[in-house]
């Protein structure tokens, strides 16, 4: 635990060797990666290396309950694992509870050696980490949301690097500033480690050419604001070449939905070297907090690179179709304030967590943890961004996992519904990347819309924000062998059960099946 203090206002917060953000994993693709973590703070603990593969290794992915047993007060685990074919930004976070409003930090992953990025080199490399920060505790924020059946405390401020900047309290001491030198080239390690909130970011006076999203590269564009999703990470060239001066870096949530309306606005500041700090920085343009016309146009000029060194390999025929509805309904909570509770559900299931790890249940063939029969389709057909129908809202409790063979191709469409509120949906997958074969509003057409595929060159992520009232389809091909999770990065709405896992079983080959544990796994 550290004691930090943030917005005039002190606190104790779990942290990683007592850094805020954490600190910072550099490796180059194909290294080996040893990290060993001792909890002492008495919550449990994982951590989660958000977006690598972990091919056949999901033992160190880091779900608590999906992959592992939390690392207990006193205890340790090593996470050891390599980077294979994998180089850009991604993150780590704790995967339990609430905990990593705090417990988080980049991973940057270099090319091989000598091998160089398919763009201009940059002098410097900052990585620029967007979080939220409550004055409460978390762990009772989240309570808030789970015990109470309540909409739980909005977050109060936004942070960058750690810092809420100049329009928040004791913003001298806590304002991150990025020096840079006329006419340089610097790349922008980009991280939404938010809980709950959908960002945008844009920075006074410049524009980003974004080169790579969730360590994939893309086809270079040039724009004056990005948006990204809790989990996603973006990279960005900026040139440093406007008048010697400082500027103002700032993030504020893209809220289609919530009310009241959050536009609370974090800064860091641009400095050009040798300008002095008495200078008054320049504010930049940030999209307004509901325009969904830019979210909606930033997301389709996401394409992956596809050059002859980094081909796309999309799946072209699917194996395995699946079409899973996000709801959120009301469940009765005997212990609840209202007696009631919210729920979120994919295919009105909300997922229920078991007490000891799917992927070891699984492993060891411990019986009745989950059931396999988790469905490839809602139950019932509607309209699905019409009117609120309540026959809809409920949703029944489930610990299900959708079986997929080894190696097969699956297309998954993810459909928003408009059942108690319209929100977007940042969809995280463990274990793979997908390809996002496209994304629209309202009801997701199957006699049309595969006509607006891209199946050449769509975005290739680990989470895809599936718009507020509308969907978004995925393909993957499934060969990871393990169980892997799949949920809504609004850490909410993980709290409220929106979240399933998928058990990809072993291939025939020596090389298609799961490792075996490592011999410190924690036990439950
Ligand atoms: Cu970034 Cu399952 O998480």
């Amino acid at each position: 635990m550290s004691n930090i203090s943030r917005l005039c206002h002190a606190k104790q917060i779990v942290t990683v060797n007592g850094r805020f953000p954490g600190p910072t994993i550099y490796a180059r693709e194909g290294d080996r990666v040893i990290v060993n973590v001792t909890n002492h703070v008495q919550y449990n603990m994982t951590l989660h290396w958000h977006g690598l593969k972990q091919i056949r290794n999901g033992w160190v992915d880091g779900p608590a309950y999906v992959t592992q047993c939390p690392i207990q007060t006193g205890s340790s685990f090593t996470y050891d694992f390599n980077i294979t074919g994998q180089r850009g930004t991604l993150w780590w976070h704790a995967h339990i509870m609430w905990l990593r409003a705090t417990v988080h930090g980049a991973i940057v992953i270099m090319p091989k050696a000598g091998v160089p990025y398919p763009f201009p080199k940059p002098v410097q490399e900052p990585e620029i980490i967007l979080g939220e920060w409550w004055h409460k505790d978390v762990e009772v924020v989240e309570q808030q949301g789970s015990m109470l059946g309540l909409a739980p405390n909005m977050s109060d401020a936004h942070l960058i690097n750690g810092k809420a900047g100049l329009f928040f309290p004791c913003r001298d001491m806590h304002t991150y500033a990025l020096e840079v030198e006329q006419g340089k080239t610097y790349l922008l390690r980009i991280i939404n480690a938010a809980l709950n909130d959908e960002l945008f970011f844009a920075i006074a006076g410049h524009n980003m050419t974004v080169v790579e999203i969730d360590a994939v590269y893309c086809k270079p564009f040039t724009t004056n604001a990005i948006l990204l999703t809790p989990g996603q990470t973006t990279s960005v060239l900026l040139v440093a070449n406007q008048v010697s001066g400082r500027y103002f870096m700032a993030t504020r949530a893209y809220n289609d939905a919530p009310i009241p309306v959050d536009n609370k606005t974090a800064t860091a500041i641009l400095q050009y070297k040798g300008v002095p700090v008495t200078v008054q920085p320049i504010m930049p343009q940030l999209p307004a907090p509901s325009n969904t016309s830019f979210a909606m146009d930033f997301n389709v000029k996401l394409r992956s690179l596809n050059s002859p060194q980094y081909p796309a390999n999309v799946p072209l025929n699917v194996d395995r179709n699946l079409f899973y509805t996000i709801g959120m309904g009301v469940n009765p909570c005997p212990t609840c304030v209202n007696g009631t509770q919210l729920a979120a559900s994919l295919n009105n299931i909300t997922f229920e967590m078991p007490e000891i790890g799917l992927l070891q249940a699984h492993y060891f063939g411990i019986k009745s943890v989950f059931t396999l029969d988790f469905p490839d389709n809602p139950p019932v057909t509607f309209n699905y961004t019409g009117a609120p129908l309540t026959a809809n809202l409920g949703t029944s409790l489930g610990t299900r996992l959708s079986k997929i063979k080894f190696n097969s191709t699956v297309e998954l469409v993810l459909q928003d519904t408009n059942l108690l509120s319209v929100e977007s949906h940042p969809f995280h997958l463990h274990g793979y990347n997908f390809f996002v074969m496209a994304r629209g509003i309202g009801n997701f057409d199957p006699a049309k819309d595969p006509a607006k595929y891209n199946l050449v060159d769509p975005p290739e992520r680990n989470t895809v924000g599936v718009p507020a009232g509308g969907w978004a389809a995925i393909r993957f091909r499934a060969n990871n062998p393990g169980v892997w999770f799949m949920h809504c990065h609004l850490e909410l709405h993980t709290t409220w059960g929106l979240k399933m896992a998928f058990l990809v079983e072993d291939g025939t080959g020596s090389d298609e099946s799961i490792l075996p544990p490592p011999n410190d796994l924690p036990a439950c």
